[in-house]
Formats: structure tokens, C-alpha cells, sequence
């Protein structure tokens, strides 16, 4: 168990297109395990024990999720997001009345988080108590194109790691910060960005590679193996 004094907040961003993955409904409403991609990603959060509620960041003009099961659930809320991804994690901690409460920002793409890799973030508090990230340390060797094409240089890949989400910070400080970073033009890719242009540097966290984000068509049957992966595992300990 863990032994976190606050309370926890998920934040779910999921008021993108989906532009990349060329459907026909934003990608977070793709058919997935039974259900789509919002729902898997939601019940694994939902079902955590740690985290008392769970703000999703919608699409203003989004006509799918009234309709999931998930919409009723007494832990969840809901928010219109903004033009950006940061827009819409702004707009859902805007939402918040806990003064006190991390947040635990994690992206609707993303429906193959285990539990044990929440578990180990929010563990990681009392090593990082500024906050920190999930991360996956770089696998292949790293290049740096130089503008035609070739390789310039190589770039030593052991201080290199994938940023993934869940990204676990305090959230009346993450908000005010996000806010600081847009206005002063800054680019905020994810909420570790923000942090570290305010001079915070936030842990990085170790977590499973397969926490992939659904972005390309071809990542769909991916995360649906590695989903069916988890569940066996699950079954085998059971
Ligand atoms: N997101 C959001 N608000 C936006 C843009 C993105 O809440 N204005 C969310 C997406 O719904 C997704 C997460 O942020 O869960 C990560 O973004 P990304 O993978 O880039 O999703 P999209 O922006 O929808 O996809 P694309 O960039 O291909 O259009
Ligand atoms: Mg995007």
C-alpha cells in the first residue's frame, strides 16, 4: 500500500481529433477490448484506489462520451478542453476545489497503464517530493540528422529516456505554472516541460514500455495485444 497523504486527482486530457490516426471519430472513441480506448484508459484510473476522482478533459463539440458507461461513474467529472493539449489539462485543474491534491495528469491515448506503474509514481514522491514523471530509458542507439539527411552525429543514449504519462505533480502549483509557461509563449508538450522552464527538475520514474500512446493506425493492434498480455497475466496470478 502506499502512504500518500494527499489527496490524488487524476486529470485526463481527451479533447483531441486524433488527426494522425486518420479515423472516422476522434481515436479515443476506437473500439478496444470491448469497449474504446477512453473507457479502458478511465477504468484503469477509476478502479485505482489511490486516486479519489477522475476529471476528463472533452472536445466542445464531443457527441460520443454521454454515451459510455463510464460517463456516470460517481469518481468522474467532466470539463470542456481547450485548443492545445495544455489547454485542456489547464482547463480540467481550473475545475479543482482540493487545495492540496496532486494531480496525476495521464493521456486518454494511453489505455495500457498497469496499476503497479501508478503504484511506483506515487511511491516515488518521497524521493521526489517536487513531483515526477513515468519514463521509459531510449532502447536504440540515437542519431542527430544534420539538415540533408545524413547523420551528423551520434548522441549517447544512457541520459535519454521516452517521457510517457501518467505525470504526477501538485496541482494548484502545476496549474500555475502551465499558466506561466503558455503566457510566456513557452512550448509545453507535457506537463514535465512546464516544470523544468520553471526550474523544477521533476524525477523520472522508470515505467513499462508498453504504456505506448495510441497515435498512428498501426498502434491500435498493439495496445490491444498488449492489453490481452496484461489480462493474462493477471488470470496466471490469480
Ligand atoms: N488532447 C487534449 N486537448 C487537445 C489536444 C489533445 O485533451 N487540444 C489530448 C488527446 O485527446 C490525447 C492527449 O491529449 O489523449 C495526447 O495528445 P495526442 O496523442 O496528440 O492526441 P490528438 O491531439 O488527439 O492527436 P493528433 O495530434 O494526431 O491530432
Ligand atoms: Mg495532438
Amino acid at each position: 500500500m502506499n502512504h500518500f497523504s494527499q489527496e490524488i486527482i487524476a486529470i485526463v486530457p481527451a479533447a483531441g481529433i486524433g488527426s494522425r490516426m486518420q479515423a472516422q471519430c476522434p481515436k479515443q472513441y476506437l473500439p478496444l477490448a470491448g469497449s474504446c480506448i477512453l473507457s479502458v484508459t478511465l477504468n484503469v484510473l477509476l478502479s485505482h484506489p489511490a486516486i479519489s476522482r477522475v476529471v476528463v478533459a472533452l472536445h466542445p463539440q464531443d457527441e460520443y462520451f454521454a454515451k459510455l458507461p463510464e460517463a456516470q461513474h460517481p469518481k468522474l467529472t467532466q470539463v470542456i478542453g481547450g485548443g492545445e493539449r495544455v489547454d485542456s489539462v489547464i482547463a480540467a485543474l481550473a475545475s479543482l476545489h482540493e487545495v492540496d491534491a496532486w494531480a496525476l495528469v495521464h493521456d486518454a491515448a494511453r489505455p495500457c497503464l498497469t496499476h503497479q506503474d501508478i503504484d511506483k509514481l506515487i511511491a516515488s514522491q518521497r524521493q521526489f517530493p517536487q513531483g515526477a514523471i513515468l519514463a521509459a530509458p531510449v532502447r536504440d542507439t540515437m542519431k542527430r540528422a544534420s539538415g540533408n539527411g545524413c547523420i551528423d552525429t551520434t548522441v549517447p543514449r544512457e541520459a535519454l529516456w521516452h517521457a510517457l504519462t501518467p505525470q504526477f505533480f501538485p496541482a494548484l502549483q502545476l496549474k500555475q505554472i502551465l499558466q506561466q509557461a503558455v503566457a510566456a509563449g513557452v512550448n509545453v508538450t507535457d506537463e514535465a516541460s512546464a516544470m523544468e522552464w520553471a526550474g523544477i527538475m521533476p524525477g523520472l520514474v522508470s515505467g513499462r514500455a508498453d504504456n505506448i500512446k495510441v497515435t498512428h493506425p498501426d498502434d491500435l493492434p498493439l495496445a490491444q495485444l498488449y492489453l490481452s498480455h496484461h489480462q493474462h497475466i493477471k488470470q496466471a496470478l490469480e
